[in-house]
């Protein structure tokens, strides 16, 4: 059946010669990890921490920390090994594409631009929210519509467009930026650690897993988790139950070591420095995160923590409000990267989906000065901004989660796949305990999609049917792999293109 054709790895690789659509390889694996811990580190930790503590789990978010860092440590071992075989730009698209099939590519291509998409815009929003409050801090008052929360949000919308410039100036150029800020970011993330040490109280970790309770607001109808909606369950907090919950929600603060596999085809040597990046950049995190949770429980009993701004509002509480003045400009900072790196992972997802010419070619053309898909970042960057500044803050978070967590159930079954149908292939790093680790890994990360909420759910079937209708009138025909004559007429024409293009610069 064509809808189930593979496009080979060696077609993967030697498409990434062609001159046309050739990026640079040149980062190495410092700047790989860096730019893991760049994306990963942001409103999660930030934001999330102080508001799932407060209403989910109490000190036991430790937990969740942990159980949520098992499932992404599974299945960051599965993009390792997909990396390492595969160091093609699209990460779990290219990854599909190779082993399961057309269909199976262009489902999870259209459903990682989803996450990285919203990702960015939903973290720009975070960032306009920081913004404003750090700019109050010092005596400056933006009219409140266009702000965070208001009518339209242009600082969110500002935010993305300098990045969206900054990208257009060159990759490397880019990282450079994105290294001095993550740099900075980790400056504040060690400076919460040990500046709030000292005030840690060892009563704030009693009752380390709080009795259940029925949830604050609780969720009904739509906004409760499939789960609970098949189910009929009564919504709780805290317990046993509080701590997957909360699990699942943190789970956010993770979300990117996997867009790291977006820039394979961008590194040096991609079979030893992507496995690297993936994997460093998610331990490093863990650590980060695990600490950072530590000091906070520990300053703060949990049920006084602020559901927001927590971490900032941690040091005002223990009387040290210049010390919130630092995070409040740490946390800006840091969501910077992370949009910035949201964006280049979803501009790198569309290219390798124009490339094999199941979105329009003329996406993924490139600067001929910067090597950079102009094109398709020019792109991003307006309808990134447009979502930022409209969409209300709030709506779209879950869906990131549910793109996230799809991209890793395939990916997981990936390995399973390529393991039977190409075991030959060289592999730098090798999942250990094929099949069980693969499957493992689909199964919790499939069991958090079912505790997002019934509207995700509906929100994101739509956008998925809305992905299959492009799928049968356009891509399917359109496909480089849909006729040998008409891929070399293709590359013939595109060569033509590159000359007639030189001739002009
Ligand atoms: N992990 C990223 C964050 O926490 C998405 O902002």
């Amino acid at each position: 059946m064509s809808i189930l054709r593979v496009k080979s790895v060696e077609q993967s690789i030697r498409d990434t010669e062609d001159p046309e659509h050739k990026l640079n390889k040149n980062l190495t694996w410092v700047e790989l990890t860096t730019f893991g811990i760049g994306v990963v580190i942001g409103a999660g930790i930030f934001t999330m921490t102080g508001r799932v503590a407060h209403s989910m789990t109490g000190p036991s978010i430790i937990i969740s920390f942990l159980v949520a860092a098992v499932a992404c440590g599974l299945a960051a071992m599965c993009y390792a090994e997909f990396a390492s075989t595969v160091p093609v730009a699209g990460s779990a698209y290219t990854f599909s594409y190779a082993s399961m099939g057309e269909i199976f590519a262009w489902i999870i291509g259209w459903d990682l631009f989803l996450e990285l998409f919203l990702a960015s815009s939903v973290v720009a929003q975070g960032w306009s929210a920081y913004c404003t409050v750090l700019l109050g801090e010092l005596g400056i008052h933006l009219p409140p519509e266009i702000v965070s929360g208001g009518r339209v949000d242009l600082l969110a919308m500002g935010i993305i467009v300098v990045l969206g410039l900054l990208l257009l100036g060159g990759i490397k150029e880019s990282m450079r930026v994105n290294t001095a800020l993550v740099a900075l970011k980790l400056f504040v993330v060690l400076f919460v650690i040990f500046a709030g040490i000292g005030y840690v109280r060892a009563a704030n970790f009693h009752p380390f897993i709080p009795a259940k309770a029925p949830t604050e607001s609780s969720a009904a109808g739509l906004t409760q988790p499939l789960l609970q909606w098949f189910t009929g369950s009564q919504p709780t907090a805290f317990g046993a139950s509080g701590i997957v919950a909360g699990a699942a929600l943190v789970f956010f603060a993770y979300i990117g070591f996997d867009v790291v596999a977006t820039t394979a085809e961008e590194a040096k040597n991609p079979k030893r420095d992507i496995p690297l990046g993936i994997l460093g950049s998610l331990v490093i995190c863990t650590i980060l995160y695990i600490a950072i949770s530590l000091v906070l429980i520990g300053m703060v009993p949990y049920t006084q923590l602020d559901p927001s701004a927590s971490l900032a509002k941690a040091f005002t509480m223990v009387g040290k409000p210049w010390m919130a003045v630092i995070i409040s400009a740490g946390a800006v900072a840091g969501l910077t990267t992370v949009v910035l790196t949201m964006m280049v992972g979803a501009t790198r997802v569309i290219f390798a989906m124009s490339r094999d010419h199941l979105l329009p070619p003329a996406l993924s053309k490139i600067s001929h000065r910067t090597r950079v898909p102009y094109v398709i970042t020019i792109v991003v960057m307006v309808a990134d901004g447009l979502a930022a500044a409209l969409v209300p803050p709030g709506i779209l978070d879950e869906m990131v989660n549910i793109g996230t967590l799809l991209a890793f159930v395939m990916v997981s079954i990936g390995i399973i796949v390529l393991r039977r149908k190409r075991p030959d292939l060289p592999r730098a790093f090798r999942v250990p305990l094929v099949p069980l680790i693969p499957i493992l890994s689909a199964l919790i990360c499939f069991y958090l999609m079912l505790n997002l909420s019934v509207e995700t759910w509906m929100r994101f079937l739509i956008w998925m049917a809305l992905g299959l209708v492009i799928y049968f009138v356009y891509s399917k025909k359109h496909s480089r792999l849909n006729g040998g004559e008409e891929l070399t007429q293709d590359i013939d024409t595109q060569m033509a293109g590159v000359v007639e293009d030189s001739t002009k610069d």
